[in-house]
């Protein structure tokens, strides 16, 4: 049963690929939620084309945020605040769900939160572990972000590492292309990797000891490119030596970033490839030999979702001195969670 000062947040997500609206609770229970994948929209062009995107989210979303406080057996008039990714990401997904979260707010006279996506990522492992405390290091690994933060509270994020090319999803998307491995390629580069020999590929390890913990896999998915052009490797062991390599980078960029963080009560996953078994387990190992808790959402709160934005907007509305987001918020193609982090040397423009 909800206490009196239990809150309630509708959540709104359309950044990407994904349209879905969900309502938490301040006790952490997801009351309702709804997902809708367009990945068979996408799937012909091998990527996420932003127009489909854009269109197939004003199709879905206000059904399914009818559908989640159906779900919950609520109205509007229930909820404490609506919240809506603001940005990163594709930007008209983006403002798909922010104006209809505007005009959500309106139409109820409740408080808008404006939510950075990677916020959504960055706190939705407290969603899922009550016990985590701040500030812990997050390895935020998705397909447009590949970060090391020191998470010290709700709106504090201390930028360590960055990518100074591709995403690691990113990597695994056109790992399962050059493969033939379909869309979305993640999912498909672990499922073909569990045939493979790890060990088969010779393939690189970018950055590896690297003093500076950032990341770099636009060479290793060069690499992954000849060797299957050379036509001498079966495409499960390519699979399983990309991701044994992609792996090999994340466990030594993130115990360079661990003896950098000063002190941190966990070691964190968030994002899409955390989802990934192998990519979970090696960090538990390191976690465990720094002797410190590991933490990884399950699954289904890794990839995108509008859980993880309504935690958000649950986390703002407890902060002291919230105040809701004015109506004339616009959405934001890139914005960074650490807007005084130095650029990473040899990086591109990704935030
Ligand atoms: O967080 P997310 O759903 O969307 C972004 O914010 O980017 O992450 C999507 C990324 C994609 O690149 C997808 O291929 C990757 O996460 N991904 C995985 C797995 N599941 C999703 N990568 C590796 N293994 C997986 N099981
Ligand atoms: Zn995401």
């Amino acid at each position: 049963m909800a206490g009196a000062s239990t809150k309630i947040v509708l959540g709104i997500e359309s950044s990407c690929d994904e349209t879905a609206a969900a309502l938490v609770r301040s006790d952490r229970t997801i009351v309702a939620q709804h997902i809708a994948s367009q990945d068979a929209a996408h799937r012909p062009y091998g990527g996420v084309v932003p127009e489909i995107a854009a269109r197939a989210h004003v199709e879905v979303l206000s059904p399914l945020i009818a559908a989640t406080l159906a779900d919950a057996g609520l109205t509007l008039a229930d909820v404490d605040a609506v919240a809506a990714t603001a940005g990163p990401g594709l930007i008209g997904g983006v403002m798909v769900g922010l104006v209809t979260a505007k005009a959500l707010a309106m139409a109820g006279d409740k408080p808008l939160i404006a939510v950075n996506h990677l916020e959504g990522h960055a706190l939705s492992p407290r969603l899922a572990a009550p016990g985590l405390q701040f500030p812990y290091l997050l390895l935020l690994v998705s397909g447009g972000h590949c970060q090391l933060l020191v998470v010290a509270g709700v709106g504090r994020y201390r930028r360590l590492a960055t990518t100074i090319d591709d995403a690691l999803g990113e990597a695994f998307d056109k790992t399962a292309k050059i493969l033939g491995l379909g869309f979305p390629g993640g999912p498909a580069v672990e499922r073909a990797a569990l045939d493979g020999d790890s060990r088969a590929v010779p393939l690189p390890r970018p950055l590896l000891g690297s003093d500076e913990p950032h990341f770099s896999f636009a060479g290793l998915k060069s690499a992954v490119l000849r060797a299957n052009d050379s036509g001498r490797y079966a495409p499960a062991d390519i699979a399983a030596s990309f991701q044994q390599a992609a792996l090999d980078c994340v466990i030594d960029r993130t115990r360079r970033a661990l003896a950098v963080a000063g002190p941190v009560s966990a070691l964190v996953v968030a994002g899409g490839v955390a989802a990934n078994s192998t990519v979970r387990a090696g960090l538990e190992n390191l976690a465990a030999e720094h002797a410190l808790p590991f933490v990884a959402p399950p699954p289904a709160l890794c990839t995108d979702n509008a859980a993880m934005i309504a935690w958000a907007g649950i986390e703002r509305l407890s902060a002291p001195g919230f105040a809701p987001d004015p109506l004339t918020l616009a959405a934001r193609p890139r914005w960074p969670l650490d807007p005084d982090a130095a650029p990473a040397r040899g990086a591109g423009v990704k935030a």
